[in-house]
């Protein structure tokens, strides 16, 4: 039995760590080859200063920027088969910058010797699905090498994120704007802003924090324009939140209310895209961003050929303990000791049963709870260690609370590892004024 596994950040690496965890138990395992179209494993974490395409003219996948802090915090998503304390030596602060949380992902994989595996500079252009031979063939695009092969799987395992792909809407007068417009896909260094009026569009977790990094690295204003509804913190004084941008002029921005602001620049934090177009229409997922999504059961497997599995492809409360969550129910209904019905109408149920559960949720809390809930179904049925799925939710629900009563503070909080009991310690700099966000200075605690 061969193993296709397309992506090698934090859900294709759990997949690979999964097989290789039952392999050193004994188990025998089926071969397992992971393609990846970057240099190096990470996924989003894997920085990179370009933007647009690569070296090889691919699209660039890092949506990550400079000065990146995680914003939740790492008690949330540590893996429950390998701590913070094991990797660092030593209990560190709960929001580490980008360049840490590489560090403790790479950490993992490279103890468990599965680098071997991976194909990088690979890109996969195609998959196709045989129904006489029950085989996938997958084509991929050795970018180093140059040359364009095929092989077969047995199972197909899409882990290639859907936080990479920009969401970009057009506003009346973009093409005649007197500045820059991008996406937060290709924002990198807010130090190019400083002194600007910035005006950022949307309200989720990349407006939040793009507009936080302005506003920590001096941009002289910062206006988000919301759809929907405002974010409601109690923002810096050169922050204003305004209801939606109707069109720019020249350089003034105006907005629903009526209102209207000069602004240098326009960063458009209007989410991404589930984009896999390596896929023919029979396998490709179409999902809107949450936490049920459409067409899988169980959340990974893809009801209309459970052959096939995504990982990954939720909207994330929990992310790296969710993904190992799933990774490891994936390798276990492949090796045989999980049974996914045969029924495809129990497959749909599944599904259906997972919207309405969201769905029945009132709010951040209950939807929280709802994937805490998800990773312990997941978990329970396998041999993932089995951990406090209910004290990571309280250190997401204690986050909430210390964002609500500081925006520009809450990542001065430390919280405790549900993993192994240790009090995370406080940073020694409180994080606005925490300019030097290496490796090397997060450590010193
Ligand atoms: C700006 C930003 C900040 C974030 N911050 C946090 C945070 O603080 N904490 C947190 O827990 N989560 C955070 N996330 C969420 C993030 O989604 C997860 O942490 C995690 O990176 C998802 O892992 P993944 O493997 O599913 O996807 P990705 O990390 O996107 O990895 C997918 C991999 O697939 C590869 N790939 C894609 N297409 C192909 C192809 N055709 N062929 C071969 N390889 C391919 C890509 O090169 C990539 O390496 C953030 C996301 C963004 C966008
Ligand atoms: N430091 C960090 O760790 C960090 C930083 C940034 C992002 N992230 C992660 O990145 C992921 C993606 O977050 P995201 O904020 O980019 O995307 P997102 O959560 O999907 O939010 C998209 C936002 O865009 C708005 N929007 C979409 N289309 C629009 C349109 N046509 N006009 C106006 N507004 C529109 C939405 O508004 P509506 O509410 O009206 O739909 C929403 O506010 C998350 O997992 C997040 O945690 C992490």
């Amino acid at each position: 039995m061969r193993i296709c596994v397309i992506g090698a950040g934090p859900s294709g690496l759990a997949q690979l760590r999964a097989f290789q965890s039952a392999a050193r138990k004994g188990d025998p395992i089926p071969e397992v080859v992971c393609f990846e179209k970057q240099a190096n494993w990470g996924g989003l974490w894997n920085y990179t200063w370009r933007t647009g395409l690569d070296e090889h003219g691919e699209p660039v996948h890092c949506s990550m920027y400079r000065y990146l802090w995680t914003n939740g915090p790492k008690e949330g998503l540590e893996f429950a088969d390998y701590s913070f304390e094991e990797h660092f030596g030593k209990q560190i602060a709960s929001y580490p910058p980008r360049a840490v949380m590489f560090d403790y992902i790479e950490g993992r994989v490279l103890k468990a010797g599965v680098r071997p595996w991976i194909r990088f500079s690979t890109a996969v252009r195609w998959v196709a699905f045989d129904a006489e031979t029950d085989r996938f063939t997958v084509t991929v695009h050795d970018l180093a090498a140059d040359r364009i092969y095929s092989e077969t799987f047995d199972h197909v395992i899409v882990a290639s994120g859907h936080f990479s792909v920009p969401n970009v809407p057009e506003y009346p007068g973009f093409a005649t704007f007197n500045g820059r417009i991008l996406h937060a896909h290709d924002f990198r260094d807010a130090r190019e802003f400083a002194g600007r009026d910035m005006l950022l569009i949307g309200t989720s977790y990349s407006a939040e924090d793009i507009g936080s990094q302005l506003w920590k690295y001096g941009a002289k204003s910062i206006t988000v324009s919301h759809r929907t509804a405002p974010m409601g913190y109690d923002w810096p004084d050169n922050w204003a939140e305004v209801p939606i941008l109707t069109g720019v002029e020249g350089n003034t921005a105006s907005f629903a209310d009526g209102s209207s602001r000069h602004v240098d620049a326009i960063i458009l934090c209007t989410g991404y895209r589930h984009h896999f177009p390596f896929l023919p229409d029979d396998l490709r997922l179409k999902t809107a961003n949450r936490l049920a999504t459409a067409d899988l059961y169980k959340g990974v497997v893809w009801v209309k050929n459970p052959k096939l599995f995504y990982l990954g492809m939720q909207d994330q409360w929990f992310t790296f303990n969710m993904f190992d969550a799933q990774a490891w129910w994936v390798r276990d209904a492949i090796l045989g000791r999980i049974a996914i019905p045969d029924d495809p109408q129990a497959l749909l149920a599944d599904v259906a049963a997972r919207v309405a559960g969201e769905d029945a949720g009132q709010d951040a809390h209950d939807a929280i709870h709802y994937q805490g809930d998800y990773v312990k179904e997941l978990i329970a049925e396998t041999d993932y260690p089995s951990f406090d799925v209910d004290g990571a939710c309280e250190a997401f629900f204690e986050w909430k609370d210390h964002k609500k009563a500081g925006i520009m503070a809450f990542r001065d909080h430390s919280y405790r590892s549900v993993m192994t009991g240790t009090m995370a310690p406080v940073h020694h700099t409180p994080w606005k004024e925490a300019l030097d966000d290496s490796l090397e200075s997060y450590l010193i605690n």
